[in-house]
């Protein structure tokens, strides 16, 4: 049962598929009848609730163009998978000629949604294009580095990106390796050297193996489950194993998925089911369907009785567009949603067996205890209860004010998802009642709860927590006489008031000084001397005085003036550990007023670290100085125009400095 994976005439393929669909919906199956998809807890709702992820695989064009499949894609759903966007063939599609449109819309979707993403696939013997399939040893092996180095470094500072598909079906189904072009010409060492590649790349990112028909206990997932095992002893840094699940209705449900999983879990790795989808054969009937969502049921069942499977993204989520009839003729109707996106029975199961109960809960929560106060400032005060309980969970609370110790009215002033909440902006020396109810997703909302009474203090007193550390600031806008700088913004219990911006002189000594302040997450220098260093911090203010930490600092060196070309570079230390630490991204911008063709980068590395990994740059140390150059394929940049490198360094773990004094030059 080997899929076809690609067609050459899918276009035309959908298209008559779609047309018998119609006719089949129309004519043949009143019977099937559309429910309404509103009433039902999200998905991501109470898959969140069980600690897990529900995913789906995207389309582009419809996410760009169809809102009906967006409101779907955003409301059911917490992962995404690109379905091709990200493939070779889509990404680098020549050698080095970058398409990044595909991968940007589903990661930006993603962001906006609060969805992760997991990419998929760097290393496949499918979709990967002509120009990689004919290289010798040698190049390939370079084709594969530069592949993994460019698209995982591009997201690997996106905390949405959290996952890829490293290697993708690597096995024949009686557990050899697959002839296919990568094996054939590297041996079995490609898929250990593509895991360390992602790994330098983003070493935040889970790193997985994925694989159909490996769902069950058979050759081929035997065949994994030892490679995995062998790669693992090897140090080979493999985190994950996906489990297709392109299951189909006429073969059976492989009923030890649980006992597959749980075995893969015992070797340390996450599992997730990847790209599930439940085909049946063509005409849909409401036997078919039933039989189907049982199948759904059992998945779901499967992963949430598995600590260590993370997950479910299904292969699309409408029969409007799935592979599934492109691909297996007389097949189809594989997803949880029909081709008008009502709900099938499928979801249903999905929903119930994800604890929901899909169309008809009506059971408010049951109502919050009285809230208790602390943190009483003169403008703010923390409210924490005691949680609500709900049939289908508990989606937030609301809290509601009335000014006072009696009278007026509770109006909301808020919403939290936890059971605690603080209130900001109050006046001094003034009273005010708080009461809060909880709502599951349902949208069933409880009683209010009994109020508390809180009285503000005469300003200056009380709150003594200090706001959480800034992030480290990023600079842009350099030019020869100031920058702008932002940053991830502070939490505080009474509310961030604002931001000291601290400078000090060069690219280390000297000491902070104070040169600003902001309400807001950003701020810009000026008044600065052309081609000069100068490093800055941030740190909080909360309205009762309270000051965090300062941020770790970040260097800028200022353009030599408009003389034609000249560069800046910010360098940000992305993760560390104690033995070593990553540096990404470094950003070099062309701050000149024409075009420069190349650039070099000098940095300091202090004694006993040394250079394990590099990305996008040519980097070569010498007496604790380092310099980067370009790559060919990033030297040459328009005025304002920027590129990005990285690197990895391991140093002593008692030492926890890291490489300091970036300063840029052309060429
Ligand atoms: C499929 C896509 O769904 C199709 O649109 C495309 O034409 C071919 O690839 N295993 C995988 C997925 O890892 O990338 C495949 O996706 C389905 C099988």
């Amino acid at each position: 049962m080997t899929p076809p994976r690609v067609s050459v005439h899918r276009a035309r393929r959908r298209f008559t598929a779609l047309t018998v669909l119609a006719l089949v919906s129309t004519f043949a199956l009143p019977v099937l009848s559309a429910s309404p998809a509103a009433a039902a807890t999200p998905l991501r709702t109470l898959a969140a609730a069980k600690g897990k992820f529900i995913g789906f695989a995207a389309a582009t064009s419809p996410l760009a163009n169809e809102a009906a499949y967006r409101t779907i894609a955003q409301t059911e759903f917490n992962q995404i998978t690109a379905e091709n966007a990200m493939k070779w063939d889509a990404t680098e599609p020549s050698d080095n000629s970058w398409n990044f449109s595909g991968a940007d819309q589903i990661v930006n979707f993603a962001v906006a949604n609060n969805q992760a993403v997991h990419g998929h696939t760097l290393v496949w013997h499918s979709q990967t294009p002509g120009w990689v399939q004919g290289l010798g040893a040698t190049a390939m092996r370079t084709a594969m580095q530069d592949h993994i180095t460019t698209l995982v470094g591009r997201y690997a500072s996106n905390t949405a990106l959290q996952s890829w598909d490293v290697v993708n079906e690597v096995f024949e189904e009686n557990g050899s390796f697959r002839s296919s072009f990568w094996y054939n010409t590297l041996g079995q060492s490609f898929i250990a050297d593509a895991f360390r590649y992602a790994r330098a790349a983003d070493p935040d990112a889970k790193l997985c193996i994925n694989d159909y028909n490996v769902e069950g206990i058979n050759a081929k997932s035997t065949a994994m489950y030892n490679l995995v095992q062998s790669l693992r002893a090897q140090n080979v840094p493999v985190d994950c194993v996906g489990f297709q699940g392109h299951l189909a209705t006429q073969y059976g449900f492989p009923s030890d998925l649980q006992q597959n999983m749980a075995r893969f879990a015992a070797l340390g790795v996450q599992v997730r089911v990847t790209e599930l989808d439940v085909r049946i054969l063509t005409p849909r009937t409401s036997a078919k369907d039933t039989v189907q969502a049982q199948y759904y049921t059992n998945v779901v069942n499967a992963c949430l009785a598995v600590t260590a499977c993370a997950g479910i993204t299904i292969w699309g989520f409408t029969d409007k567009y799935s592979w599934v009839p492109d691909t297996f003729p007389s097949e189809g109707f594989a997803l949880p949603y029909d081709s008008s996106y009502a709900v099938k029975p499928a979801y249903t199961a999905i929903n119930t067996a994800l604890g929901g109960s899909p169309n008809n809960d009506t059971q408010a929560p049951t109502t919050p205890g009285t809230p208790t106060a602390s943190g009483v400032t003169s403008s703010g005060v923390t409210l924490s209860w005691t949680a609500s309980t709900d049939n289908v969970g508990v989606s937030g609370y609301d809290i509601l004010r009335a000014p006072g110790t009696s009278g007026g009215s509770f109006t909301q002033v808020g919403t939290s998802t936890s059971a605690t909440f603080s209130d900001t902006g109050l006046s001094a020396n003034t009273s005010y009642r708080y009461q809060v109810r909880a709502r599951d997703a349902a949208g069933n909302t409880s009683a209010a709860s009994s109020a508390v009474t809180v009285t503000t203090t005469g300003g200056g007193t009380g709150d003594t927590q200090a706001p959480s550390t800034p992030g480290t600031p990023t600079a842009s806008g350099v030019t020869s006489s100031g920058v702008t700088l932002s940053w991830t913004a502070s939490t505080d219990n009474v509310g961030v008031s604002g931001y000291d911006i601290l400078r000090a002189p060069g690219t280390s000594g000297g000491s902070f000084a104070q040169v600003g302040t902001s309400t807001t997450t950003s701020f810009s220098d000026t008044g600065l001397s052309a081609s000069t260093s100068y490093r800055y911090q941030v740190r909080a203010r909360d309205a009762a005085g309270n000051v965090s930490a300062a941020s770790s600092a970040v260097t800028v060196t200022t353009t030599g003036g408009g003389t034609g070309g000249g560069c800046s570079v910010t360098a940000a230390v992305q993760t560390q550990w104690s033995g070593g630490y990553v540096i990404q991204p470094v950003t070099v911008t062309n701050t000149g007023t024409s075009a420069i063709s190349s650039w070099t980068v000098t940095f300091t590395l202090p004694s006993g670290h040394a250079l394990v990994g590099q990305w996008n740059g040519v980097i070569t140390v010498s007496g604790g100085t380092g310099t980067a150059k370009n790559a060919n394929y990033n030297g040459a940049l328009a005025p304002g125009q920027s590129t990005t490198f990285g690197f990895q360094v391991s140093r002593p773990s008692s030492d926890n400095s890291t490489a300091s004094g970036f300063t840029c030059a052309t060429p």
